[in-house]
Order: C-alpha cells, then sequence, then structure tokens
C-alpha cells in the first residue's frame, strides 16, 4: 500500500517543526526541501529523526558529476532515507550519484520532468518538438534506470507506465497530488490520490493539500481514507 511523504515546504523552521506536531502520528514521512535545508543545514533532520519521522531530503542535485558525488556523499552521511538528483543531468552525473550514495546509502530517486512543467515549458527549454510528456518522461526513466538508481519522482500520469515497465522494486514517488477541487497553485500534471494509488505509486508526496490545510491532521485521514477506498477495491 503507497504511504504519504508531506513535503515540509515552510520558510520558518519553528512553524515547520510545530506544524509536524500538528499533525502528529497521521504522517511518519517528511520531505525537507532546499527552503528548509538552507536555513538550518542537517539541524531540522536531526530534530524530525528524534520525533522518529523518517527523512526524505529533496534537493534535486543537478551539476558536474564530480560535484553532484561529493554533494551526494555527504547527504547520504546525514539520516535520511531519500535523495534526489536530476534525471536530465545524465547518465554519468547519475551514475556518480550512484556510487557515492553507496549500498546501504540513502535509496537515490531521479526526478524526471518537474510536475510543474507542461508540454509548452518542456519544448521551451530542451528547444524540441514533444511526441508526448510521457515519452520524454519514458527517455528520462530509462537513463535513470541504466545508472543505477533506485527510482524516479514523476506525476501520477507517467506512474502507471514506469511501474509497469521497471517493475515493484523501482520506486515511483509522484508529487502533484491534488485531492479532488483542491487548488492546482503552480502545478500543472497533477492527479489524485486515489489515481495515485490507482497507478501503482509507492510514495505520494503531498504538499499544500496538508500543510495549507485548516486541519493538517484531518486532511490527511481523509487523503488516507481515500487512498485506502482505491486499494481495497483494488484488492
Ligand atoms: O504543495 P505541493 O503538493 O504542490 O508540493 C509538491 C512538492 O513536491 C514540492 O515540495 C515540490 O518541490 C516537489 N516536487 C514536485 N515535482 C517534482 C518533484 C518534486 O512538485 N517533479
Amino acid at each position: 500500500m503507497a504511504d504519504i511523504i508531506v513535503a515540509l515546504d515552510v520558510a520558518d523552521p519553528d512553524a515547520a517543526l510545530a506544524l509536524v506536531d500538528r499533525i502528529g502520528d497521521a504522517v511518519s514521512f517528511y520531505k525537507v526541501g532546499p527552503t528548509l535545508y538552507t536555513l538550518t543545514g542537517p539541524g531540522l533532520i536531526l530534530k524530525l529523526r528524534a520525533r522518529r519521522k523518517r527523512v526524505f531530503l529533496d534537493l534535486k542535485f543537478h551539476d558536474i558529476p564530480n560535484t553532484v558525488a561529493q554533494s551526494v556523499a555527504a547527504a547520504a552521511s546525514l539520516d535520511i532515507e531519500f535523495l534526489t538528483v536530476h534525471a536530465s543531468g545524465g547518465s554519468a552525473m547519475m551514475r556518480a550519484a550512484r556510487e557515492a550514495a553507496g549500498s546501504n546509502g540513502p535509496k537515490l530517486l531521479g526526478v524526471t520532468l518537474l510536475t510543474s512543467f507542461t508540454p509548452g515549458d518542456v519544448e521551451e527549454v530542451w528547444g524540441k518538438q514533444l511526441l508526448s510528456l510521457r515519452d520524454d518522461v519514458g527517455r528520462l526513466t530509462s537513463l535513470a534506470a541504466e545508472a543505477g538508481v533506485d527510482g524516479v519522482v514523476t506525476s501520477v500520469l507517467e506512474a502507471e507506465s514506469v511501474k509497469r515497465r521497471y517493475g515493484p522494486e523501482f520506486l515511483v514517488v509522484t508529487p502533484g497530488i491534488r485531492p479532488a477541487g483542491d487548488l492546482l497553485g503552480d502545478q500543472a500534471r497533477t492527479g489524485t490520490p486515489a489515481d495515485a494509488v490507482r497507478a501503482g505509486a509507492d510514495y505520494l508526496v503531498i504538499g499544500r493539500p496538508i500543510t495549507a490545510a485548516a486541519d493538517p491532521a484531518g486532511a490527511t485521514a481523509r487523503i488516507r481514507d481515500e487512498m485506502a477506498s482505491v486499494a481495497e477495491a483494488t484488492g
């Protein structure tokens, strides 16, 4: 059964920890991104670990192989479970990251195309006509898989085809989750919690639908109910 990772995209570390305490036992896995990591360094990770929370450090490294390898080795020395590199950094970069992460270290995930990207954004950045976004994600995913990364971060729209092609061991982590009726914000390639479970995602990364809710624990409970009803229906 898929689990939830809450994206702690809050600019104030104290507010982030207050939110974690408010959510309480409803969530055990948190994603720390560049905002909080820039402000606190490993300090916030230690505080989350002291609360027995699992940590995904989402710094989405994208640089020359040597720099990424050193960054991944530094991140792997922290008490975290997942970390990310951009698959568009290329095979050599991902292979260097894979080696630096080590075999007993955190799982290394390749970010395919940001879920805020539309086909128009991809064409603008890469200067090419796209056949389909799913094909582009497929190409980046195969680079990541060949480089030995443990899985990908991609939208719900591509999750099923990745799962079908790479099997149960290759992790699929889906951000851009929006319960029906929620605001999209800057996200473009979204899916509901039910869609993500149906597509076979292993982890749903959820930020604002939980962190900006008036009752974050209640919002989490509703999302978990939606996820469980799909899991029951599909057996
Ligand atoms: O608030 P929201 O649910 O949109 O947050 C989504 C989170 O997932 C953000 O922390 C964002 O950085 C991250 N993310 C994403 N798309 C990706 C990879 C990560 O939105 N492809």
